[in-house]
Parts: structure tokens; sequence; C-alpha cells
């Protein structure tokens, strides 16, 4: 389904942002903002922002943002089109008629299109389950403890075991094999098409603003493999979502419990735990990491007792430090993973376990400890060497100072010695530590030159929403083809449009982004940065013109590696050589 644009921009100014966010967060006006706790993370001062001016949302702590209708998207847990019919209707507006013409359908963007096929199928499978033709499939369902409510509330379904019903029904529907190719739902080859998935309970895939994504499918008994999942889409990323954030997120507790599968998540949702997330059939990595800072500081890992689920949780331990989380780890002991544990103790007991849980550090330590025989001197030495030597992650000295004194008090080391090796290794180390903290990390840090272009860049765009009268003294030098980071060329090219006509509307901006969590809150971000205060006036001039100088510069190198004919080159050196005496000033 596809509304047009100016319908989507008009919902948008007739459903002012403050009144809509005013229903359901308290707010309080300071200075030309209103502020309130922040409704998508836990906190106890205000941090979260709202502009009746620039009918945005920003929050200072977690970085949530957006315009009124992401807004409606995300408290509410609605898809784009559910939220434009609400504010529709909030606003008394008659809502266009559905058009689901084929044509009408290849006008929509193509990751609509995969959202659309996903959440089709999604129902094709739910109905399947409920059918005579999905008993198998429901009473498994039911055998392994499932609620109908539960049922229900994950979407579950099921596949039939027929080779191709689905792709029958979605090409019905009017999709192409193209399409349906893309959306990983199905293989096409010479000899015919087939479902990817059949004879599964089938798991919806959400991303946190409950759209399906993907799936992952069990088979029904003892075939390989156990569980199926969607391949990597356009939509679907495995590193940026989890199984239950949708759900997760909004669970108001201050940590999330990080388990391996679908069904532990179910299970522990169904118990009541509905802070549960799992990584999707891959890996723990470094952006589980961070996708989950956004939400909480600290996590518990319940990984499987076995020996695969304790090596994930040894892996998944420094990630999770990387990205400034506090571990612990739970002891699922006697049994094998939280499913069957709520299963045979019940809530309260995981409750418990989730009060004793042990602190990450520690549980490496008690894992590393296991390879030695303490009995033995020598083996002794070796331990406590290696334990020195992981005491060496910690930089502050205080913590560092705790971890020491926690690892004697268990393992019966005295703490002065122990002490005095670690400080030995650790003037050794530093010289390697600088180097080791750049490799350690798994995200890539860009180089110093792209990161000054790309913060002029932003900085820029912040400064003409702040201040739309800068306009006047760059419109004659930047266009918007200077900025060289897609995201910001695609916002300056509107705003540079907004300000052209004097209309400037940083909402309206947010409409075109809305389909892209990740885009839109940069958007937001970029639009509810401060200015720095209290610069002097010649301070100010100073930031200006080296910020317009430097978005000029890097704008005309990027030209120059990308001209097209003599005539183009020289028009740029000539910039390129009136660029120092160019007249770039804020008064
Ligand atoms: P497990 O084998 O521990 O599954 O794999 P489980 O959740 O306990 O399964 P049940 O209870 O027997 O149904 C944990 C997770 O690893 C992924 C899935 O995400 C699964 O939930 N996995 C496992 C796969 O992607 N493929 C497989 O073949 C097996
Ligand atoms: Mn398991």
């Amino acid at each position: 389904m596809h509304y047009p644009d100016e319908f989507i921009e008009e919902v948008r100014m007739r459903n002012d942002i403050v009144d809509v966010i005013g229903n359901s967060v308290h707010l309080q006006k300071k200075g030309s903002s209103y502020f309130g706790l922040c409704p998508f993370h836990n906190e106890k001062s205000p941090s979260f922002s709202v502009s009746r001016d620039k009918q945005m949302y920003y929050c200072f702590g977690c970085g949530a943002g957006g315009n009124v209708i992401t807004f409606v998207m995300e408290y509410e847990n609605f898809s784009f089109v559910e939220a434009v019919q609400y504010l529709a209707e909030r606003a008394g507006m008659e809502i266009p008629k559905q058009e689901y013409s084929p044509e009408a359908r290849r006008q929509a963007d193509l990751k609509g299109t995969l959202l659309e096929i996903q959440k089709k199928a999604a129902t094709y499978f739910y109905y399947q389950l409920k059918a005579g033709s999905g008993k198998a499939g429901y009473e498994y369902l039911k055998n392994r403890g499932l609620s109908d409510d539960t049922i229900r509330s994950f979407g579950l379904g099921f596949a039939n075991p027929y080779p191709d019903d689905l792709y029958r029904y979605l090409k019905k529907e009017g999709y192409s094999d193209e399409i349906l190719r893309e959306s990983g739902l199905v293989k096409i080859e010479e000899r015919g098409a087939y479902d990817k998935f059949w004879n599964r309970v089938m798991f919806p895939i959400m991303d946190i603003n409950n759209r399906v994504i993907g799936f992952g499918g069990r088979v029904m008994g003892d075939g390989s493999p156990k569980y199926l999942n969607s391949p990597e889409t356009k939509i679907f990323d495995k590193s940026r979502n989890m199984y239950g954030m949708n759900v997760a997120r909004r669970s108001r507790k201050p940590y999330l419990l990080v388990c391996e599968g679908y069904m532990d998540v179910i299970s522990m949702h169904q118990a009541g735990f509905t802070n549960a997330v799992a990584s999707l059939g891959t890996a723990f990595t470094a952006q589980h990491g961070l996708l989950i800072k956004r939400y909480v500081h600290e996590v518990i890992l319940t990984y499987d007792s076995d020996t695969a689920g304790v090596k994930a949780a040894l892996r998944a331990i420094p990630m999770l430090k990387e990205a400034g989380l506090s571990v612990k780890v739970l002891n699922m002991q006697p049994y094998k993973d939280p499913d069957e544990f709520i299963k045979n103790l019940g809530a309260e007991a995981f409750q418990e376990r989730i009060d004793q849980a042990v602190n990450g550090f520690m549980f490496e330590i008690r894992n590393l400890r296991q390879q030695f025989d303490l009995s033995d001197p020598e083996q002794k030495t070796e331990f406590f060497n290696q334990t020195a030597e992981k005491l060496l992650v910690f930089e502050d000295e205080m913590e560092q100072n705790n971890y020491i004194e926690a690892v004697s008090r268990e393992y019966g080391i005295n703490y002065d010695i122990l002490r005095k090796k670690v400080g030995a290794m650790g003037n050794r180390a530093g010289l390697v530590r600088e180097r080791a903290a750049v490799v350690k990390s798994g995200i890539q840090k860009r180089s110093e030159k792209e990161d000054a272009n790309h913060q002029a860049q932003r900085l820029l765009l912040t400064w003409l929403c702040e201040e739309p009268a800068v306009y006047d003294k760059i419109s004659s030098i930047i266009e918007p083809g200077d900025f060289t980071e897609e995201l910001y060329r695609q916002v300056a090219e509107m705003l540079f449009a907004q300000l052209e006509s004097g209309k400037r509307n940083p909402g309206e901006i947010l409409n075109h982004f809305i389909n892209d969590e990740e885009q839109y809150k940069e958007v937001a971000a970029i639009f509810n940065t401060k200015l720095k205060e209290g610069m002097t006036k010649e301070e100010r001039n100073r930031a200006f013109r080296e910020t317009v100088l430097r978005v000029k510069k890097n704008g005309l190198d990027y030209a120059s590696r990308n001209v097209q004919d003599v005539a183009q080159l020289q028009a740029i050196i000539s910039a390129q050589k009136t660029l120092k005496t160019l007249n770039i000033s804020l008064d």
C-alpha cells in the first residue's frame, strides 16, 4: 500500500507533535522546547525533548528521535501505514482509498514491497497453523507448553509440507518472480519455483517496529537442519536485529536477557521475562552489542549450559563490554536452556537465578580455572599468571583493584602478590596496549580526515537548521552536491529547497527517511544538535568560515575525482583557486 507524499505531509501537519506526545509523556516547557522522561529508555531525569517549532522529538540520553509519525510508530508499536492511519483519524481526515493495483505496487519502493511480502507470508503461515493442514505444527507448539496467547502474540505459524503453496499464493497476490526471489522466501530454479520453508513451525522475525523482516523455521521431528533461517535481504540484516527486541525494548527493565534461540525467548516472555532477546541463527556480533546499548546498560547472558553455550558466552562477553555494557552470566544448571529450566523449576526459580547471576569477568576466570589442576604448583602458577594477564583489561585503577580483590578472595591467592604481578605485567603491556585498543574494536574507524569532513557537513546542516538566516551567506558558495555523504546530500537538497523558499521545516524532511530507522534517527540527531554556546563573535565567525571552507573544499575534491569532461575540470580548478579569497562571514 502506498499513500501519496502530499497526504503523508498533511497528516503530519495536522497533528501537532507537542499535543500528540503530550498525551503519553508528561512534558514541561523549558526555553523553546518541552522536556519529559524518555518513553524509550529508563531514566530518572528528563532528557527527552520535543520541539513545536521543528515538529520533532529527540532524546539526548538514548538518541531516539524523529517526527510525529515515527513517534507513533515506536510508541504504539505501529507500522508506518498504521501510524499514518491513526494520525489521520485523530485529525479527522479522510483516508484515501487503498491502492492495490499492480501499477501502484510497482511504484512503491522495493523495501516497502519486501516488507509487504514478509507480512503476507506471516499471515499465511499463521492461518495454516490454525487451519486443519497445520494441525501437526499447532500440536507441536502446544506440546512445548505454549499458550494460544503466546502463539498469537509472537505470530507463530506453519509452513505446509507442500513444495510451492506459498509461492503460488504470493504469485496470485501479484508479485513478480524477481521480487519473490529477493524476499528469500522462494527459490527459483530452472525446473520451477520452490518454497524455502516447508513442513516447519514458523517464527516470524520482527524489527523493533514490529515489521516482519524474515523467518526462522523449525523442522517437525528430527530433520536437519533443525532451524532454517531466512537469508539476509535488503530488509533483513542479521547483525542489526535481535529476536524479541520489539517487545524487550519496552520492558522497562534496566537489563536485557540474551539467550540463544527462538524457543528460549518465547518461553521467557511467556513466563513474564519480556526483556529476553536472541541473536538470529548467527553468533553474537559487535553490532548486536551496540544495538542493545541503545536500550540498556546491562546484559544477563542466559546461553545454553553446554560446552557450545559456554563458548558462545565467552565470545560474547568481550563484545558486550566493548559496547559499554556490564555483563553477568546466569547459571542454568542442571538444565540445558531457559526453556527447559522454566518448564521444570518455574519463573520464580528463574528470577532467583537472575538475581544470583555472576559477573562476566568472574565467569571468565571460573572457566579458565577449569583448565588447570590447582593441586599441581606449576599449573597453579600458570593459572594465576593467566588471571593476572586478564586483569589487565581494566583501565580504571579502582575497578581493576576491586577485581584483584574479588579474584584473590575466591581463589585464595595472596592479594599483594597478585597486585604486584598485575602491576608488573601492566608496565610491560602498556607499550602495546594502545595499538591493541585500536585493533580490538570490531567497528571500523574512519580516517581522521574523513571524520573531519563528515563532521563539517553535519555541523553545517545543523547550523542551517538552527539559524536559517545563515543560508543567505552560503547559498552562492555551497550546493547540495558538496555534501559527499549520501544521507547528508539528500538532507541538504531538501533543506536548501526549503530555505530557498523561506520555509524551514525539519519535520517534513524526516518524512522521507521514515522507512529506515537508522536514517531517521541520524537526521533527527542532526536537527537537534545544539550549536556550541558561549563563543565570542570572532570564534563563531572563524568556526563558520572553517566549516564552510572544509565542506566546499571536500566537495570540489570529490567532484574533481569524478569529472566527465575538460570544461568541467577547468571549472573545478578555478573554483579551487578562488576558494581562499571567498568572503565567508556571519555578518
Ligand atoms: P538450539 O539447537 O539450542 O535450539 O539452537 P533450541 O532453541 O534449543 O531448539 P529446540 O528447543 O530444540 O527447538 C539455538 C538457536 O541456534 C539457531 C536457532 O536460532 C536456534 O534457536 N540454530 C540452531 C540454527 O539457526 N540452525 C540450526 O540448525 C540450529
Ligand atoms: Mn537450546
